[in-house]
């Protein structure tokens, strides 16, 4: 009886929920370190919006207010398109309306012109920040990057989701496979608002 409680509270996927008593900084310069942690402090990275003209910096954007960000291994690819984008897009009136986040963010190592484009694809258009991390600077500095050369020619991010409030990581999901669709779901999230 004890061991079947213990083993139900651990679930496979890596969701943490815990108020930890440190806020870490994490800087943008330590590529491939330790993933990010809840109560952690998100780097200051510049991401790409629509073309490699328009910058958004990271701590601007997820500095002040509650945001919502998810990284996928790939625009255009099977599960980020069937699956883990359009659940964002679906949730965006539960998440912005009803739980008060200001924005959702989907960050994936690619170029700006190509997270546009499937962004439109998706209906996404001023309800998900369809961000490029061109050379994967964000996506390192949370170590969060994952050596997919053999099936999309680089390292990609993981498949993560995240509460960030004011800067810090409140929760966190990442796939424990790396690119599964198991916890980082918009339901997931909606789970932890
Ligand atoms: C996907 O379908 O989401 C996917 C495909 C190949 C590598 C990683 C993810």
């Amino acid at each position: 009886m004890a061991n079947s409680v213990l083993s139900s509270s651990f679930s496979l996927c890596t969701k943490i929920l815990m108020r930890p008593q440190i806020t870490r900084l994490f800087s943008a310069s330590s590529a491939f370190r330790a993933s990010v942690q809840v109560g952690d402090k998100l780097p200051s990275t510049v991401l790409f919006e629509h073309n490699p003209g328009e910058k958004v910096v990271t701590t601007e954007l997820f500095g002040k207010g509650k945001h919502v960000i998810f990284g996928v291994p790939g625009a255009f690819t099977p599960g980020c398109s069937k699956t883990h984008l359009p659940g964002y897009v679906q949730e965006h009136g539960s998440l912005t309306k009803s739980k008060g986040i200001q924005s959702i963010a989907c960050i994936s190592v690619n170029d700006p012109f190509v997270m546009d484009a499937w962004g439109k694809a998706h209906d996404a258009d001023g309800k998900i920040r369809m961000l490029a991390d061109i050379e994967g600077e964000f996506t390192k500095a949370i170590g969060l990057i994952i050596d997919l050369t053999a099936v999309l020619g680089n390292h990609r991010s993981k498949r993560y989701a995240m509460v960030v409030e004011d800067g810090v990581v409140k929760s966190l999901h990442v796939e424990p496979d790396g690119t599964g669709l198991t916890c980082s779901l918009a339901s997931n999230i909606l789970e932890d608002l």
